[in-house]
């Protein structure tokens, strides 16, 4: 774990500036926060001067790009370049996002990288999400049943297995957690939207056979009760997914229930 712990979008040094190639027409800056825990220096931000007209079209191609041809050092997750995977997402032009879908020509001006937002940093734009990957835990997510299995499968009217479109698309990138304010002061405690969501997607399978259980897991004023419906978690999320109306359906199910 990161001995680092302060937001990792704090006031931070400037750093060095890599110049694009001489005749380059199509330059965009890329200014990139860098942070190294082995070598004792505070954050600083890079400027990396990208030719676009050499570039693929997406802020991760540029990433890898600054990585292959211009500074080695530079570190990020990455693995599917699909919006599939959920490694890349990073704070791109203010706005927490996945680098893989996200269009370098969205953004004007300086393209400006950050790690996600209020959560320890290992590394450049590498945030530690263990604490985010237990709270995930702590929800058992699978399927929790106590009647025997059948023969083949456990079946779903349509109906039924339409109540998880919204929900099972979540890549638990963590873009809406760290978009929260109420994680960002609260995150030990509440469980923050991308849980939440993943929660209620379990709640309301019909398949599963501990709706109580769970619902009683997550009476608690700090692991549901902290969502004070700011909506940031909505709003940004790159799969166009709605946390805040989850966690709303979960507080219902809590009054119906009484
Ligand atoms: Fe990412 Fe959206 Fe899932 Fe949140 S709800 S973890 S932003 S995919
Ligand atoms: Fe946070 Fe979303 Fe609730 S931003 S407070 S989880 S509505
Ligand atoms: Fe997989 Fe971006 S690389 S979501």
């Amino acid at each position: 774990m990161a001995e680092f712990k302060l937001p990792a979008n704090s006031i931070v040094g400037k750093g060095k500036t890599y110049h694009a190639p001489a005749g380059a027409k199509r330059v965009r800056n890329f200014q990139i926060y860098r942070w190294n825990p082995d070598n004792g220096e505070n954050p600083r931000i890079d400027t990396y001067e990208i030719d676009l007209d050499a570039c693929g079209p997406m802020v991760l191609d540029a990433l890898i790009k600054i990585k292959n041809e211009v500074d080695a050092t530079l570190t990020f997750r990455r693995s599917c370049r699909e919006g599939i995977c959920g490694s890349c997402a990073m704070n791109i032009d203010g706005t927490n996002t996945l680098a893989c879908t996200k269009a370098i020509d969205e953004v004007e001006g300086d393209v400006k990288i950050n790690p996600l937002p209020h959560m320890p940093v290992i590394k450049d734009l590498v945030p530690d999400l263990t604490h985010f990957y237990a709270q995930y835990a702590s929800i058992k997510p699978w399927l929790q049943t106590v009647t025997p299995a059948p023969e083949r499968e456990r079946l779903q009217s349509k109906e039924d297995r339409a109540k998880l479109d919204g929900l099972y698309e979540c890549i638990l990138c963590a873009s809406c957690s760290t978009s929260c304010p109420s994680y960002w002061w609260n995150g030990e405690r509440y469980l923050g939207p991308a849980i939440l969501l993943q929660a209620y997607r379990w709640i309301i399978d019909s398949r599963d056979e501990f709706t109580g259980e769970r619902l009683d897991d997550l009476e608690d004023p700090f692991r549901l009760y902290r969502c004070h419906t700011i909506m940031n978690c909505s709003r940004t999320c790159p799969k166009g997914l709605n946390p805040a109306k989850a966690i709303a359906e979960i507080k219902r199910l809590m009054i119906e229930r009484r």
